[in-house]
């Protein structure tokens, strides 16, 4: 399958940052537009003079409301996304679940409410440093994989990104045994649910996916992309993780 690597912005960058995305858009040429799908997901502000700054390129969110309008202050709506430019949608990520409460329940209802708007949900699951020491990674994150699909997704609507908390923005990385059993598992726990179509759904690895680790990294059997965080905000670190497809 085709994979998908995508940026995360988080909360970082201005309207000048627009630049580094152009740069990206202009090194996502034709030979690896066939290799590898490349989007970012900037802040919402930036989704829609993104969209119409880059050719190639997709650009996404980082959150949406389950609502599609209504008294909801500050939130935006999946629809807003698309309607800015956006075709999919990043939900669950842990920072999310973490610093705004987020349950499998709201995410799914997130996931739910980007098919409803005509976007890709990229579903975040992880577990924390604890639940690793503990050995229970394999239960915490299948455990968020089912709970977090909606009942009545399609296996066309989603991606999973694995990102165990640990590993993200600091540095350090699960072994490839690690990062390939938890893809192993995660892909029968999709087989379970979706059967043969179970196949079709891009896992993202992420967590301090960098320049240098990245090949390492997506060699893994069922690491179909990846889901970068601050090595996506230069677009020549950036450039030389989607390159590894090339
Ligand atoms: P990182 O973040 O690449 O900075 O570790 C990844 C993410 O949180 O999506």
């Amino acid at each position: 399958m085709k994979p998908l690597v995508a940026g995360n912005w988080k909360m970082n960058g201005l309207k000048a940052s627009l630049e580094e995305a152009i740069k990206v858009d202009e090194a996502y040429e034709d030979r690896l537009q066939e290799a590898v799908d490349v989007m970012i997901c900037p802040p919402a502000l930036l989704i829609s003079a993104m969209a119409n700054q880059v050719n190639n390129i997709a650009v996404g969110a980082q959150d949406c409301h389950a609502a599609q309008s209504g008294a909801h202050t500050g939130d935006i709506a999946a629809e807003m996304v698309v309607d800015a430019g956006g075709n999919a949608i990043i939900v669950g990520h842990s920072e999310r679940r973490a610093d705004h409460g987020e349950t499998n329940e709201t995410v799914a209802a997130k996931a739910e409410a980007a098919k409803r708007a005509g976007a890709t949900a990229i579903i975040c699951v992880g577990e924390t440093q604890g639940e690793r020491e503990a050995g229970d990674a394999l239960t915490v994150v299948l455990s968020q994989v089912k709970a977090s699909i909606p009942s009545d997704a399609a296996a066309s609507d989603i991606v999973i990104a694995y990102e165990p908390v640990w590993a993200i923005g600091t540095g350090l990385t699960p072994t490839v045994d690690d990062v390939e059993e938890m893809h192993t598992a995660i892909r029968s726990t999709l087989n379970e649910r979706f059967g043969a179509g179970g196949d079709l759904i891009r896992i993202l690895y992420g967590g301090s996916v960098k320049p240098g680790n990245a090949a390492e990294l997506m060699a893994v059997p069922n690491v179909n992309g990846a889901l970068v965080g601050g090595a996506s905000l230069k677009a020549d670190d950036f450039k030389q993780i989607f390159a590894v497809y090339g």
